[in-house]
């Protein structure tokens, strides 16, 4: 926005400086249709149109939804419906049957005429929660902008991927939307993902806002003269298609959010075991020997990664016959899953021209991206020349099954537990305007030597109209009306407006913008939702593989929704402190507010070398995140916890800790995968939304909904001074009540192999028994529980425990409510699971009364669940 301003007259010696959009007429209303749930208009340009960047479109269509009573969609299209919408078949979002009204909403939607604007107010305490009457709506063919005026330092959360800042900057910011892969997470600039949503914290309440739009954007937040407030969407293309949230409290948005973009994946038990991975674990018998340290070293390692090391020649769905020969890896796997561990490996997105095998199958299943002439769209990424799936291509799912279905097969290829995928932003080695991919992957090191490029073929007459030759039409941009996939004759590559990304022209680092993918659609348009499409593709082909168990993907790149198939982890952060605090807002971040709470940053650090006690501390931090993996790059040097006897020991508590609250975790998680309850990672102010101290806290956060981390925040110290909001706490490791809360509390000696650790009043907490005697998740689940039952003021406190079989999708499952009350503990619940495991004893923090017996279950409840509590089995503990 900065950049578009121009000098007009000279005035009295100062430049005055009018923004080139100043001339733009904005648009009139007319034709206003009501009923009860709708209203619809149509908007037409209200002057000559400005043409700044891009074509202004005359005429659009308004519609406005009561979808809710809480949710309002808002969606401002063109009328012929040539503009690019986001396909159904990546993200689906709901519309139409409006199973509210203007005068039941919370959410109360008015409008100006002319110039058009409108506004949405929350009615139950009349705030104004949007309203972009402060400047005109412009619509073009490669540019919309719509400003709304906020009030002034607003408290704004969301909008990521990035590493700025968890609440949201407030003046002279932009936070671009191109998802771009960048080393070290550099601040002011795009990053792997894209999720246009915002929370908004006003007076104790919260909102949110979604715009589903997945082009390449540029939101701007900015105040004028210090008296006003705006935060600006600038996208290149697209429509504007908001779902406005009225919450009111923040965990309300989190579930209307999730309502609108899915809710997230259940994961398997497994997958919250501690993980170990390296770019540059050079052969198998290198990762078996990290396997066997870890062991050696009685640090429970969970799961076994392997980079790109494990392909030849660093070609997806091939195995390095030296190295990583598969009959090896075979073997490597059978041990691992005898011994109750698993094995991931990374999948890159594009395929090896070299690879016979891939690439010739993806060639006949037409899969490819191809130029406009039919040729072949040459990339380069790690192996040399490489395709790129088109993942809208109606063959695309069964290529990529397919692929999936034999090199991952359990009977004859590498049997892996989940998928790693990378790069797929995607990342292009060769990016606008390489001229020659072949020749730039002959430049690189270690060239792969590539078969002749096969530009041409012979029709196949008679074969379906799929398996036609290059050139054929239904590869190409289809801009009829009604299409929704993009505006005819727009400038791809170089388009007028130029948002804020990071390379030299949009199409640097990817695959090209005015490439044409299946259905008509563009790379353009399309670019961030490349990983979304392929997150949900690996997901189908781990499904066609292992019907019934759930899918575990971790993807790089992610979209608004692609919780609902996968996991995120933080990408190449650094061996920094700075990295290690980055890590807790993104995980607040992707958890509570973008739905994707199956997240991790690479613990330890990924780039440059780590320090031991960087590392102590992250090994402990990284305890807390929902994916626990220790990762580090080709050129770091070695980091597994075990390389250092105070690692090893801070690991093993880590560890331990976790184990013993696993299934309190894996409850919370379980919880979020029903309809988007932040119950796993959030921020105090989703649990404290009236206390305006937690709105600036960037690094404590609630792990589950009882237990609060405050890690250590200044590097070297060994102290941590951390918020308390005005509640009852527990110090999880001394049961010790917090004499004071409220206010900030300062803890001494806070060791390496400490974290401060609380525990909310009026919770109750299945822990694990022995679980610093296991080594693996599936010994853990063989372990009796015990429950701690932290009192609030009133003497109350609840909690739930969720089981199932860890892994299965159709799992047969028991959830139980806990109550306690009066001395008596009550437990409720559905019970379908069958176990052994019994509930052996509860500890209740915060009573004096040590007499207090807790009374038996429920006996009447299940007998699956065969636990019962008397006074001589149960500890009771005062506070
Ligand atoms: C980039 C990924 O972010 C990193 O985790 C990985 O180690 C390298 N690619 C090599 O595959």
């Amino acid at each position: 926005m900065w950049r578009n301003f121009i000098y007009l007259i000279p005035l009295l010696g100062t430049a005055v400086v009018a923004d080139v959009t100043d001339s733009c007429p904005g648009y009139k209303v007319s034709h206003v249709q009501q009923t009860k749930g709708t209203i619809t208009a149509d908007l037409t340009l209200a002057g000559s149109p400005c043409n700044v960047y891009g074509t202004d479109i005359e005429n659009l269509k308004l519609i406005v939804e009561y979808q809710t009573d809480s949710r309002l969609h808002v969606k401002i299209y063109d009328e012929d419906e040539k503009v690019y919408q986001i396909p159904a078949s990546v993200l689906e979002t709901p519309s139409g049957q409006p199973q509210s009204s203007s005068n039941q909403s919370d959410l109360i939607f008015s409008y100006s005429e002319a110039p058009f604007s409108f506004a949405v107010q929350r009615r139950s305490d009349s705030e104004t929660l949007f309203n972009s009457s402060g400047s005109n709506l412009i619509f073009e063919s490669q540019y919309v902008r719509l400003r709304t005026s906020l009030p002034l330092n607003p408290y704004l959360y969301g909008l990521g991927e990035d590493s700025d800042s968890f609440r949201l900057e407030v003046n002279n910011y932009k936070r671009t939307l191109w998802n771009t892969g960048q080393a070290y997470l550099p601040t002011n600039g795009p990053l792997y993902g894209s999720h246009p949503f915002y929370i908004e914290m006003r007076n104790g309440r919260a909102h949110g806002v979604f715009l589903s739009n997945s082009n390449g954007m540029d939101i701007n937040i900015n105040q004028t003269s210090g008296t006003s407030q705006y935060l600006e969407y600038n996208t290149i293309g697209g429509v504007l298609d908001f779902y406005f949230l009225a919450g009111p409290a923040p965990a309300d948005v989190a579930r209307q959010y999730a309502s609108v973009i899915g809710t997230p994946a259940q994961q398997s038990y497994w997958t919250y075991g501690f993980h170990q991975c390296k770019y540059g674990y050079q052969d198998i018998m290198m990762a078996a020997e990290v396997v066997y340290n870890y062991s050696q070293a009685g640090i429970p390692l969970e799961t076994m990664w392997n980079d790109i090391d494990y392909m030849d020649l660093r070609r997806t769905w091939t195995v390095d016959p030296d190295r990583f020969p598969l009959e090896k890896v075979q073997e490597f796997v059978t041990y691992l899953h005898e011994n109750q561990q698993h094995y991931i490996v990374m999948v890159d997105p594009p395929v090896s021209i070299n690879d016979s095998t891939s690439y010739n199958n993806g060639v006949d299943a037409g899969v490819f991206i191809q130029y406009d002439n039919g040729t072949e769209f040459l990339a380069v990424m790690w192996p040399g020349a490489v395709s790129f799936v088109d993942y809208f291509h109606p063959n695309s799912q069964n290529y990529w099954s397919g692929q999936i279905g034999s090199f991952f097969s359990d009977s004859n290829g590498i049997g892996v537990d989940g998928i790693w995928i990378d790069m797929n932003e995607p990342a292009n080695f060769c990016g606008y305007p390489c001229i020659d991919a072949v020749d730039l992957a002959i430049q690189m090191s270690n060239p792969p030597q590539p078969p002749a490029v096969r530009t041409s073929w012979d029709p196949l007459p008679g074969f379906p109209v799929d398996f036609q030759p290059p050139g054929a039409s239904k590869f190409r941009r289809d801009s009829t009306a009604g299409n929704m996939t993009g505006f005819p004759d727009r400038d791809l590559l170089n388009p007028p407006y130029t948002i804020g990304h990071v390379q030299p022209l949009l199409s640097t680092g990817t695959i090209w913008g005015d490439l044409s993918l299946y259905g008509g659609y563009t790379a353009y348009d399309t670019h961030n939702l490349y990983a979304s499409q392929m997150i949900a593709h690996t997901r189908q082909g781990l499904l066609d593989r292992r019907s019934n168990e759930r899918p575990f993907i971790i993807s790089r790149s992610t979209f608004a929704g692609d919780g609902r198939n996968g996991g995120h982890w933080t990408g190449d952060n650094a061996s920094w402190w700075s990295h290690y605090l980055l890590s807790i807002f993104q995980h607040m971040e992707f958890a509570s507010i973008f739905q994707m709470p199956m997240v991790g940053s690479d613990v330890c650090g990924f780039n440059d070398d780590t320090t031991e006690t960087l590392c102590a501390r992250w090994a402990m931090l990284g305890a807390w995140y929902p994916f626990y993996r220790n990762h580090a790059d080709i050129g770091a040097n070695f980091q597994e916890f075990y390389r250092w006897p105070l690692v090893t020991d801070v690991a093993k508590k880590a560890i331990a800790t976790r184990f013993q609250l696993m299934d309190y975790f894996y409850t919370s998680f379980y919880q979020q995968t029903l309809d988007g309850s932040p119950t796993t990672i959030t921020p105090l102010f989703f649990q404290y939304p009236e206390d305006p101290n937690t709105l600036e806290i960037n690094y404590q956060f609630f792990y589950g909904p009882s237990i609060l981390v405050s890690p250590v925040t200044v590097e070297n110290a060994t102290n941590a001074t951390f918020y308390l909001p005005e509640d009852t706490f527990y110090d999880f490791w001394t049961a010790e009540k917090m004499p004071e809360t409220g206010m900030d509390v300062y803890y001494d000696n806070v060791t390496y192999m400490d974290i401060p650790v609380h525990i909310r009043g009026g919770s109750i907490l299945p822990l694990r028994t022995n679980a610093d005697q296991v080594n693996t998740t599936t010994q853990l689940r063989e372990q009796d529980f015990e429950l701690i039952i932290a009192l609030d003021d009133n003497g109350k406190a609840k909690g739930n425990l969720y089981l199932d079989d860890g892994i299965s999708i159709n799992s047969t499952s028991s959830f139980m409510e806990f109550t306690y009350n009066n001395g008596q503990l009550v437990v409720n619940g559905t019970f379908g699971y069958q176990t052994n495991v019994t509930l052996q004893s509860a500890t209740i923090y915060g009573t004096n009364d040590t007499t207090s017996p807790i009374h038996s279950l429920n006996k009447a409840l299940n007998s699956a669940w065969k636990a019962e509590l008397s006074s001589s089995n149960s500890t009771v503990r005062s506070g």
